[in-house]
């Protein structure tokens, strides 16, 4: 059954989506909206069961939550959009892909990887979901996760960051991790995916993430025909978040430049 995703949504102008991390919510994107409400509408979904959205009982599938961001354009008459995400927010974009190619007219990859879970991947997530179940409260995650979330110079140097992101994690409703955590494990490869875009792609990583890694960047880059990338020194994992000035430089100069060419 379909999910109407709480959005946070920011000025007026191309339509522009932005799909939150695990297991962060829409917030993470304060920064990016601050940078482009001036020429956007900046739309950025709680993905379900995290932030404002409540929690999807469908069978675990990032198919469900792209199609919730179709609905939720439908729902605002939006017929196409730039469409980002960072991490998990990138397989649900190429999830969005894959099942709603037409409403999609430049991509914005952070993060994110288009390769499969290996079966140990899959399986250590099935086993977070159970415990977290059994818990009945995400907080191992600020153990098992925080520490690769962030890169060394932002667990070093920047400690607004770092607590903001913990606060986060901390937050994220057992539910919702554990049905996420499930979809995760159970997301296609997705390579064939992006080497069938013709939209003009942003690829960005930063050199520091370790959990999609520059070298999972560059090969994003490589399967989709003309894509761009940009690699961001002095940032981990959630390189909007951890370098949001780098990243907003990044992200402007494709929305003004390639992005603005395919303008509906
Ligand atoms: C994320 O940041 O969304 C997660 O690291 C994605 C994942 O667990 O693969």
């Amino acid at each position: 059954m379909r999910v109407d995703p709480y959005v946070i949504e920011s000025g007026r102008g191309p339509a522009v989506v932005l799909l939150h991390a695990f297991p962060l919510n829409a917030s993470m994107w304060a920064a990016q909206r601050e940078a482009l409400a001036g020429d956007y509408r900046v739309l950025c979904p709680d993905q379900r069961g995290f932030g404002g959205t409540q929690s999807g009982h469908d069978d675990p599938s990032l198919d469900e939550v792209a199609d919730d961001v179709a609905a939720m354009l439908d729902a605002r008459k939006v017929d196409t959009c730039v469409l980002g995400g960072l991490s998990m927010g990138g397989y649900v974009a190429m999830a969005f892909l894959r099942r709603h190619p037409e409403r999609v007219r430049a991509l914005v990859l952070a993060d994110t990887k288009a390769g499969a879970d290996t079966p140990e991947a899959a399986a250590n997530r099935l086993r977070i979901a159970e415990e977290v179940l059994a818990a009945g409260d995400a907080k191992q995650l600020v153990e098992e996760m925080l520490p690769s979330l962030l890169g060394e110079t932002t667990r070093e140097r920047r400690a607004l960051v770092t607590g903001r992101v913990k606060a986060l994690v901390e937050r994220a409703p057992a539910y919702a991790v554990a049905w996420a955590q499930r979809a995760m494990a159970a997301r296609p490869d997705s390579f064939d995916t992006l080497r069938a875009v013709t939209v003009p792609t942003l690829v960005v990583v930063g050199e520091e993430d370790t959990l999609a890694p520059p070298a999972d960047a560059r090969a994003m880059a490589d399967a989709v025909p003309g894509a761009r990338l940009v690699t961001i020194p002095g940032s981990g994992h959630l390189t909007a978040v951890e370098a949001p000035e780098e990243f907003n430089a990044a992200l402007a100069a494709f929305l003004a430049g390639p992005a603005a060419a395919s303008s509906p």
